[in-house]
């Protein structure tokens, strides 16, 4: 019996083994954000997405994303992250000039460690508790350290590099036996690099748009094989869009300028310019002039607009050029050449060129979103909301109280699942209270059954009791002989 009893325990303590060890998955929430840079939100409409169609009548999706300012690579990425807008993280643009460095910053430690403050969601999942882990597969700025520390898997970008492997790399974290990832941040760099040397029309960029819904596909369905489809949350997200300029809408800033007066940063159609000491007004009055006549808009730092939240940094710039929408400045006079020999095609008045930057209220900047997992909704469609806001939804889906930061929490209540726990986790909990409760009543048997033997012993002590003289000597003498004898 007692014998019984021991290898039930034995059992059960290997299944509990067993619960946590087969798939070696973190203990955790999981979840993935793939970002597909310049995927404009209305790429869906003209493309057979199979994949992606799958995928967004899933789960949750929205018509499109509002961005920051301005809508290029690395400040958006860096505010998806952070949920922080560009002058609180201070990726205020691809490349800046930094009056405390005094040089212009591309992107490197320089450009993200503008202050430690700012937590990247892969930091704050890492150090929250034990055994979280987080991993970034080429997303922009997610290989440096913050906080003085890397996170536990990283891989920096490299251009071109196999997009399955990619994908095959993130799962391999998130089922690693010792360090399971619960965060992946995975980065395809199109359809944004092709799409600015062909544009965002081209027959180029409508294949990329079909590689990337196979990518989505492959994901997806590495997903089921593995059997994570109900434990992993999968974001579909982009940083902006892009929009088509051809070359009679170059517009020549530098003519109106004088060499040797100022530096300028940044790339079409917002072009940062540093004047030299003394040279403000005049470089600002001589823009300023020519502006509305050649489709471009010139900023002093003290007229940003309030709601770019953009101005309030060292790094935002003294004056900053913005061509209209359509428009593109001296650096694509400069680049379009040069995509045409590197891709091997004409230059002409028709060419088309890929550029974003612009004010996120343009249509043409607006990212996508979709989501699917064991947190979130199935079928449901909301509102178009800020990218600002999905940092909140990171933290809620991982189980993390978010930093301070820019976002609101709404989104995060309109595509979640609203019960605090997700079915993963409700079975989870079911079979381990089954387990305890198990636990609990051979632990249990066996204290009876050890009563019982207790029990026996006591009549028999008794017995012996009444047979010898009542004295104490004789108690202990008889409970000592039983003693020795049970032994
Ligand atoms: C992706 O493309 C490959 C090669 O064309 C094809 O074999 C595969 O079925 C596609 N996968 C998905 C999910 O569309
Ligand atoms: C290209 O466009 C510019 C500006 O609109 C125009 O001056 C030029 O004649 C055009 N060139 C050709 C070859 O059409
Ligand atoms: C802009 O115009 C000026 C003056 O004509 C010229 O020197 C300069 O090379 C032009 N810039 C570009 C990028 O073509
Ligand atoms: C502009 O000025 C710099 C030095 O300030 C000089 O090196 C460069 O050659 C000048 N370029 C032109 C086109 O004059
Ligand atoms: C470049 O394009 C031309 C015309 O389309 C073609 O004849 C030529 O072989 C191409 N060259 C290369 C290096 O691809
Ligand atoms: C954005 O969030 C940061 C960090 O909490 C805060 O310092 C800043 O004032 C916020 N900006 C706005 C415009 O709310
Ligand atoms: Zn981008």
């Amino acid at each position: 019996m007692f014998s019984f009893i021991m290898w039930l325990l034995v059992l059960q303590f290997f299944a509990i083994f067993l619960l946590f060890q087969v798939n070696c998955l973190s203990k955790h929430p999981i979840l993935i954000v793939v970002s597909y840079d310049a995927f404009r939100y209305n790429f869906f409409e003209s493309e057979e997405l199979p994949n992606m169609e799958e995928v967004r009548h899933r789960g949750v999706y929205a018509d499109h994303l509002i961005n920051v300012f301005p809508t290029k690579t690395f400040p958006n990425h860096h505010t998806i992250a952070t949920g922080l807008y560009t002058e609180v993280h201070g990726v205020i643009g691809n490349s800046f000039y930094d009056p405390l460095l005094k040089r212009i910053v591309t992107i490197s430690p320089d450009m993200y460690n503008y202050n430690d403050n700012v937590i990247p969601i892969w930091r704050l999942n890492e150090d929250f508790e034990d055994e979280r882990y987080s991993g970034s597969m080429m997303w922009p700025g997610g290989d440096f350290f913050y906080q003085n520390k890397a996170i536990t898997w990283s891989m920096p970008f490299h251009s071109g590099s196999d997009w399955y492997k990619r994908i095959d790399q993130a799962l391999a974290w998130i089922q690693d036996p010792f360090k399971p990832a619960n965060l992946v941040m995975i980065y395809f760099e199109e359809p944004d690099t092709h799409g600015h040397a062909f544009g965002p029309n081209s027959p180029t960029v409508k294949n990329l748009i079909k590689k990337l819904d196979n990518i989505t596909g492959y994901l997806h369905q590495k997903l089921k094989d593995n059997d994570l489809t109900d434990k992993v949350n999968v974001i579909h997200v982009s940083d902006h869009g892009m929009t088509a300029v051809s070359p009679p809408k170059f517009v020549n800033i530098t003519q109106y300028l004088t060499n040797g007066t100022y530096e300028w940063a940044g790339a079409s159609p917002a072009i940062q310019i540093i004047p030299h000491d003394g040279y403000e007004d005049g470089i600002y009055n001589a823009l300023k002039a020519e502006s509305e006549k050649h489709n471009y808009k010139v900023y002093k730092k003290s007229e940003y607009l309030t709601r770019w939240h953009y101005g309030n940094n060292r790094r935002a710039p003294p004056i900053l050029v913005m061509a209209n929408v359509g428009y593109a400045l001296d650096d694509l006079i400069i680049s379009a050449p040069k995509y045409a020999l590197k891709y091997n095609f004409t230059l002409t008045n028709q060419s088309e060129f890929g550029v974003h930057g612009y004010d996120y209220t343009d249509p043409e900047m607006h990212p996508y979103f979709m989501a699917v997992g064991p947190k979130i909704k199935q079928k449901v469609k909301v509102n178009p909301f800020h990218t600002i806001d999905l940092f909140n939804l990171f933290c809620v889906i991982l189980d993390l109280p978010p930093t301070k930061n820019n976002g609101t929490m709404l989104p995060s209540n309109e595509i979640l699942i609203q019960y605090g726990y997700a079915t993963s986790t409700i079975i989870m909990i079911s079979v381990g209270a089954v387990v305890l409760v198990l636990v609990l009543i051979s632990m249990a048997v066996i204290f009876t059954l050890m009563l019982i033997k207790r029990q026996q012993n006591i009549t028999t002590t008794a017995a012996l009791n009444k047979r010898f003289p009542q004295t104490f000597q004789n108690y202990i003498e008889a409970q000592h002989l039983l003693d020795t004898e049970e032994a």
